[in-house]
């Protein structure tokens, strides 16, 4: 299947300039060449048009302060969910390039605009804040709530991922959550593992039990990767890094073991890699991670 790579310069869901190059970096870090050498073909479909923040009226975004630019990350979603939905129209399978996590809206309303899905979230994080829980007004920590229409995104239809139910959805890695993603958590039907999970029980189990749920009952899955879901040690490159992240290993294992399912079921129907921030970074290597585990994703192997 040929692998459409869709870029989004988008840094107003962090407010956060610098992950609107992760693109660029992810790029530059060798991606079509590495999915060239596991025999992947790839179509790179150019980056999305993001405005700039310092395009904006300050008076404007003022008004929004809740939720950040989320006119513009409307507009950027509904153009991206748009390419989604047509590049798996042409049988594709969309690879999209963040940019910041609020992204992953655009990218779930696409992917479940003619199917049902579910989606496996590698994360520190949970991302599902809203307007009213919000503890920065920055969009990156809303886009699961956005897509199942959780809070005020009830009333945002273009928000919400008409494929995608909570029972579907699953979080792998947590280790930073505001205390109303806690309760919202445990009042959903979503599924969340914690680092505390991957000590005791090891990534690949965790993965595996993450592919049962996320599949059960779907066409197939969207796999988001969030880079501040390693520790910082190995991936420095990301605007809210948190300590006692997956190991390079446990990170590769857990995307194989994602190959693995999909080389047997077919499963993997979209894949996204978010918040490679090269301002951070030191010489790209967060972006050169994020092309490796895309490989293992995709079903690189050793031998
Ligand atoms: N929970 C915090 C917030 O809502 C941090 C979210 C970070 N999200 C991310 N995709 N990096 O602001
Ligand atoms: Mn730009
Ligand atoms: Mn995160
Ligand atoms: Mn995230």
């Amino acid at each position: 299947m040929t692998i459409s790579t869709i870029g989004v310069p988008m840094d107003l869901g962090a407010d956060r300039r610098g992950v609107d190059m992760g693109p660029s970096a992810i790029r530059y870090a060798g991606l079509a060449s590495t999915l060239g050498n596991i025999g992947r073909s790839c179509v790179d479909a150019g980056d999305l048009t993001v405005p700039h923040a310092e395009e904006r009226d300050p008076e404007a975004r003022s008004i929004e302060a809740n939720a950040k630019y989320l006119d513009e990350v409307e507009s950027v979603c509904t153009r991206l969910a748009d390419e989604v939905a047509s590049s798996l129209d042409d049988g594709a399978l969309p690879l999209v390039l963040g940019g910041d996590h609020s992204i992953a809206i655009g990218t779930l309303v696409g992917a479940s605009r003619d199917a049902e899905i579910g989606a496996i979230w590698f994360d520190a994080h949970s991302d599902v804040n809203t307007p009213e829980t919000t503890p920065s007004g920055n969009v990156h920590g809303m886009p699961l709530a956005a897509a199942l229409g959780m809070g005020t995104f009830a009333d945002t239809p273009w928000a919400n991922a008409p494929g995608l139910r909570e029972e579907n959805v699953v979080l792998v890695g947590l280790r930073s959550v505001d205390e109303p993603e806690r309760e919202r958590i445990r009042d959903s039907a979503i599924t969340a593992y914690t680092m505390s999970d991957i000590d005791q029980r090891g990534v690949v189990d965790v993965t595996e039990e993450a592919l049962d749920i996320a599949t059960d009952g779907v066409d197939g899955i969207h796999v988001s990767l969030d880079l501040d879901w390693l520790d910082p040690s190995h991936a420095p490159g990301v605007g809210t890094p948190v300590r006692g992240g997956v190991t390079y290993r446990e990170a590769h294992s857990a995307l194989e073991t994602v190959a693995d399912r999909d080389a047997d079921t077919g499963v993997l129907r979209s894949l996204e890699l978010v918040e490679a921030n090269p301002i951070l970074d030191s010489h790209n290597e967060t972006a050169e991670l994020g092309v490796e585990l895309v490989a293992s994703a995709l079903g690189k192997r050793v031998l």
